[in-house]
């Protein structure tokens, strides 16, 4: 018998439990298809957004199964680099091979294996093996969590890389690979590695769910529990999580939690209860999101997050463009760090803001507190701004002195930057004169 009162939702965790994972049709679709056709694939998403549970799932047999992969042909070894970071190509093979070993029902070849471990591991001893396991009808499969490792081991270099690449091409080894980058575009990658051993790969993006999908994971969980949560609880849980699984279940956690305290009672109340909690966990996420950006994508963060507080003053997704870096907001869509939505403050047609107002929040309380000592004139004399900068520390001058000073390099250097004196300079002043005068930096969940 389902316990009713236990809390169904997940707060941190990697889920391995195949019954608890939603959504990710399309994506599983596309990786599935090629895997079956020995292709390899590059999962590329931010931090917490699903990637390793998404490999849980679908290295699951019972999955793979119903997916049309029979486990007597599509074989898989995982393995996760986190933590490893010194690893030498033999321990790693060994692993591997470990791993596989599991999934073959063919005794010579479980021996050869063996027998392979208990010494150093080279490439063409791999190769053999791996075109055995091709011609008695095996597809094998290597998924590889947090691959950033790899890129940076200084055990792996070209030589591994080329070798990963040489049992892809001639051995048909598939492997999917999860990382938060584009590997691609990482230092190391396009200096060290090189790109050959990633030109094989198809890129698969985790972004954001889907609204149905995301409905799915919040009403789902609670069909075999006495707490159901209603159309306005689910607008909540929007509006403060987004569509980010990860964030989503975090909210719920909590809302789920306050249903079940007796001192909850009121709605209100709950959302209150919900909201502390989820700030409470989120926090140390945001700030690596934050932290993980770069300038140009902390302003529109910026930008985005006090604009919406302030929306009652009519601001307009329109008067941004031409002043936020178009690529910037469309790869913090693609990150699912922002989104298009209806504003809840006026209803009106789409517009981009912050992925979680929880997020806005937490930015506004940012770029706004800890003011220092020094004043904005002080900082100018001190560091002697020339040229560009000069003139736009000057232009800004009025508006920077109510920022936290930790920004003050960061903005005087994006309003010195060609094109960005008028308009960023007025972008500035809507934002921080808006906030200042009006003290709205509050917690606007309830002001609707
Ligand atoms: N498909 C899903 N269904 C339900 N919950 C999910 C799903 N994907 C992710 N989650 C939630 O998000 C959390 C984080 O997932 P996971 O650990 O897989 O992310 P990640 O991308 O690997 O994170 P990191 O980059 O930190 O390694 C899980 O604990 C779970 O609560
Ligand atoms: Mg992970």
């Amino acid at each position: 018998m389902p316990n009713n009162d236990i809390n169904p939702f997940y707060r941190r965790k990697t889920l391995t439990d195949i019954n608890q994972f939603y959504g990710r049709k399309e994506e599983i679709k596309k990786v599935f298809s090629l895997i079956r056709v020995a292709e390899s694939c590059s999962l590329i998403g931010e931090r917490r957004i699903g990637k390793s549970s998404f490999l849980q799932y679908i290295i699951h047999p019972q999955t793979r199964a119903s997916y049309g992969l029979p486990l007597e042909r599509y074989i898989v070894g995982y393995f996760d680099f986190l933590g490893y970071t010194n690893l030498t190509p033999s321990d790693f093979w060994n692993l591997i091979l470990e791993e596989l070993s599991y999934e073959i029902n063919d005794e010579k070849l479980s021996l050869k294996i063996e027998e392979m471990r208990k010494s150093e591991i080279k490439l063409q001893d791999l190769s053999r093996l791996m075109k055995e396991l091709h011609q008695k009808g095996f597809q094998t499969t290597i998924l590889l969590d947090e691959f950033e490792y790899a890129a940076s081991n200084p055990n792996f270099d070209l030589s591994f890389f080329g070798g990963l690449r040489n049992l892809s091409t001639n051995c048909g080894l598939a492997y999917v690979i999860a990382s938060t980058n584009d590997l691609l575009e990482l230092y190391y990658v396009k200096n060290v590695i090189g790109s050959p051993f990633f030109n094989i790969f198809t890129n698969v993006f985790l972004g954001p769910f889907p609204e149905d999908e995301a409905l799915e994971l919040i009403k789902s969980p609670l069909e075999e529990s006495c707490v159901s949560f209603s159309e306005k609880d689910v607008d909540f849980i929007f509006k403060i999580a987004g569509l980010h699984p990860f964030f989503l279940q975090l909210a719920c956690y909590h809302l789920f939690d306050a249903y079940k305290s007796k001192q909850l009672k009121e709605e209100e109340a709950r959302f209150r209860h919900t909201l502390a909690n989820f700030k409470n966990d989120a926090l140390r996420h945001f700030k690596y999101y934050w932290d993980n950006s770069n300038d140009e994508e902390k302003i529109i963060f910026a930008a985005l997050s006090i604009l919406e507080q302030r929306d009652s003053r009519g601001f307009r997704r329109g008067e941004l463009e031409g002043v936020l870096d178009e690529k910037q907001l469309k790869s913090l869509e693609n990150r699912g760090l922002i989104k298009n939505a209806v504003s809840p403050q006026t209803g009106a047609k789409p517009e981009v803001m912050v992925f979680s107002s929880a997020f806005g929040e937490w930015i506004v309380e940012e770029i706004t507190s800890q003011r220092g000592t020094v004043s904005f004139e002080e900082w100018v004399d001190k560091v002697k701004p020339k040229g560009r900068i000069n003139e736009a520390a000057s232009a800004v001058r009025n508006t920077l002195s109510k920022v936290n000073p930790r920004y003050w390099e960061m903005l005087t250097r994006w309003v010195s930057q060609p094109g960005n004196l008028d308009k960023g300079k007025k972008l500035l002043e809507t934002m921080f004169t808006g906030i200042l005068n009006a003290g709205i930096i509050c917690d606007f969940v309830f002001s609707q």
